[in-house]
């Protein structure tokens, strides 16, 4: 499936523009070959006209040999320069360029005209887990508990473990040691799909299919994952959509989105797959500093509807105001975790004192 989905698609807008450069290349090549006599029967087109200037003085066969070269070349170029384009950003052509403000009311707006269901958040345990990469021990003993509907915040710095331990959690890599039980069960032994049904990630780097649109993002899963007939995932995909204020972007590609309407885009489809779970790992990092604020909105709106959310972050402000607890990790181990009040105004050992100093 991601060899239909993401390696085709991809490999042929890679290679096609180069391809076609080739056979340009080929065309020039062998009337260069023509031109120096290696196949002395037959002559080039370019040969002939010049001769016949040359003997008549007339250039017109001249004229006539290079427009029958750019009439091969030139409209295939442009040919390709179509496919490449529509293989970019599909049939709907970019529309004109919005400011970042207006699309931080977007978000805005949101709430008042959309009153959203309350969500049913699972519980999620770590025992003792432990992740190496070869010889680097990454994870030491992590035991964490995050209550149902609770909002966990994991911050500290580069090269603590943040991502490793968030990318255990849904088995994108396999931890080497300890559990993880989810409503009380261990989840190492399910199938990573059964898994990833339940526990749903968001990436810094957005990670849309960039052949699709926002729509066909969003369905994709629900099709592919959850296996919903067609009527059902598109109308599962525009309400999602129309939650995170993306509903006139749905025909957009990723490349005709901003950062935050993409990252908002992959918000909608994590939770268009239902999921008890969600996982933030630093999803703003990448985003413009107006289009951040829309982003944690709709995270923190999330918290409250009682989705149970572990979320790696620099935004300290997000952290202290919507977290139910701080996780501050350091060289591969939960260092202090306590509620954000006493993280941010009474940190007790050194390491976290000395990290909210750098940060703050
Ligand atoms: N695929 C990998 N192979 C080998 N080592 C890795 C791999 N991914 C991460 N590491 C190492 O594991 C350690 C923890 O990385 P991780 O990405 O979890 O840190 P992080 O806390 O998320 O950092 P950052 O804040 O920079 O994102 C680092 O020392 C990193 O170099
Ligand atoms: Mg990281």
């Amino acid at each position: 499936m991601g060899m239909r989905l993401v390696v085709i698609p991809q490999g042929i807008r890679r290679v096609l523009p180069a391809l076609v450069n080739q056979f340009i290349g080929n065309i020039k090549d062998s009337s260069l070959v023509y031109f120096l006599g290696l196949l002395p029967n037959e002559r080039e087109l370019f040969r002939v006209g010049q001769d016949a200037a040359v003997d008549s003085g007339n250039l017109s066969p001249l004229l006539l040999a290079g427009v029958f070269y750019l009439l091969i070349t030139v409209p295939l170029t442009h040919v390709v320069n179509y496919f490449d384009a529509r293989m970019r950003s599909g049939r709907r052509p970019a529309t004109e360029a919005t400011s970042g403000l207006e699309e931080a009311s977007e978000v805005k707006s949101l709430p008042a005209t959309a009153p959203l269901p309350e969500l049913r958040g699972g519980q999620l345990e770590l025992a003792g887990l432990g992740m190496a990469y070869g010889e680097l021990q990454v994870l030491r003993d992590v035991s964490l508990v995050m209550p149902a509907g609770s909002v966990t915040c994991i911050i500290g710095p580069s090269g603590s473990g943040k991502s490793t331990l968030l990318r255990c959690l849904n088995r994108l890599v396999e931890p080497t040691a300890g559990d993880i039980l989810l409503d009380g069960e261990s989840v190492l032994s399910w199938k990573p799909d059964r898994l990833r049904r339940r526990i749903g990630m968001v990436f810094q780097q957005f990670n849309l299919f960039p052949d699709h649109t926002a729509r066909a993002n969003v369905e994709l899963a629900l099709r592919k994952v959850q296996r919903k007939p067609m009527q059902d995932a598109r109308a599962t995909a525009a309400r999602h959509l129309g939650a995170v204020g993306l509903a006139a972007r749905a025909d957009h590609r990723p490349q005709s989105l901003s950062g935050g309407q993409q990252q908002r885009v992959a918000i909608a489809r994590a939770l268009a797959l239902d999921p008890e779970i969600m996982l933030f790992d630093e999803v703003t990092s990448a985003l413009d500093p107006e289009l951040v604020k829309g982003v944690l909105n709709l995270m923190s709106d999330l918290g409250r509807r009682g989705m149970t959310m572990v979320v790696v972050t620099h935004e300290m402000h997000f952290a202290r105001s919507v977290a139910d607890q701080v996780v501050f990790m350091d060289e591969g181990r939960i260092v202090e975790v306590g509620p954000p009040d006493e993280i941010f105004t009474h940190p007790r050992s050194a390491r976290l004192q000395r990290f909210l100093s750098e940060v703050l």
